[in-house]
């Protein structure tokens, strides 16, 4: 039995999307749900899902009974708990003899010194407590999603240009549903344990050259402006960001102008067996049908 957790947002739907395109039938994969209310689509498509808190350790060892292969989804509840959250569903994975834990780190030049601090370096801890368990461990280190630059980028970016203190930082983006390809492969085949790999695109572009491929996508001149960070917080403030979630996505905008993705390493094409989607294609696939004024 395959267990995904997370597998109410993004990534987690996305890599059970992809088990099932595999061909892994519904019944052989379950979902670590904590709330029961949202599990009405996987229940329609036949998989199992197990009720657990990555905060509450007896739940947990309770939804991870007959579970061989498991992917850790890393938690989006606040920072300072993340870690010991990691560690319950860790130990509880211990206790059931779970075999394999896929964990989801992120790759960037030193998650250590990162500029964004405890935000990124509970990563590292979780790896870490990972190689000491005497479990099998892969680690995916998943650079920044491509589905973030519509976050990053400022609104209505086709009329008002990209906005975003970025600088020439470079990021290999990559798309969601390509992590989680690489996920569903790691799961449904041999030879990955004790193994870490990096999940991101062969190339990596800075804000610059993101306005390119979309004047090229669009067939208009697509700006780049680099407000200051303090501007770039109100201005996302002003597009309806919660003002933490705001702070949050300027230090991201920092770490990348400091190139602290670019770590100019992947092992999809390994993974996945093909190179993954281009960020133009991916960028075409989001703006190329919106209307222009
Ligand atoms: N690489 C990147 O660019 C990037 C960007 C953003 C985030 N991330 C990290 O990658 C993770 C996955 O990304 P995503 O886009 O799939 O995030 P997401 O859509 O926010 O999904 C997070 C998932 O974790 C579950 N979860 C959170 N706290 C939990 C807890 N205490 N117990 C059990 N489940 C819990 C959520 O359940 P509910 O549905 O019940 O909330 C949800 O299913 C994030 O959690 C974050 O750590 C990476």
């Amino acid at each position: 039995m395959i267990l995904v957790t997370g597998a109410t947002g993004n990534l987690g739907k996305a890599t059970i999307n992809s088990l099932l395109t595999k061909g892994i039938p519904a019944n052989h994969i379950a979902a670590l749900v904590r709330d029961e209310s949202k599990s009405a689509e996987l229940k329609s498509k036949g998989i199992q899902v197990r009720i657990g808190d990555y905060q509450n350790f007896e739940s947990l060892k309770s939804a991870f009974q007959d579970v061989d292969k498991l992917l850790l989804i890393s938690s989006s509840s606040e920072i300072s708990y993340r870690f010991e959250q990691h560690k319950n569903v860790i130990n509880a994975a211990r206790e059931t003899g779970v075999s394999h834990i896929i964990y989801t780190s992120f790759d960037m030049k030193n998650l250590q010194q990162s500029i964004m601090g405890e935000e990124v370096r509970y990563h590292a801890d979780t790896a870490d407590y990972l190689k000491q368990i005497a479990i099998p461990y892969t680690l995916m280190d998943n650079t920044m999603y491509a589905d973030m630059i519509p976050f990053l980028s400022g609104k209505d970016i086709l009329i008002n240009g990209i906005s975003i203190p970025g600088g020439d930082g470079k990021t290999p983006f990559l798309p969601i549903t390509e992590m989680a390809e690489a996920n569903a492969v790691v799961l449904t085949s041999s030879g990955h344990e004790n193994k870490e790999y990096v999940i991101a695109a062969e190339t990596a572009f800075s804000f610059a050259d993101i306005a390119d491929l979309l004047s090229d996508i669009t067939g208009k001149t697509i700006a780049y402006y680099q407000p200051e960070v303090g501007s770039y917080v109100a201005q996302l403030v002003q597009d309806g960001f919660p003002e933490d979630d705001a702070a949050y996505l300027a230090r991201f905008a920092e770490a990348i102008a400091r190139g602290e993705f670019d770590t100019n390493r992947s092992d999809v094409k390994q993974l996945l067996g093909r190179s993954p989607k281009s960020l133009k294609d991916f960028l075409r696939s989001i703006y190329d049908s919106k209307k222009l004024t």
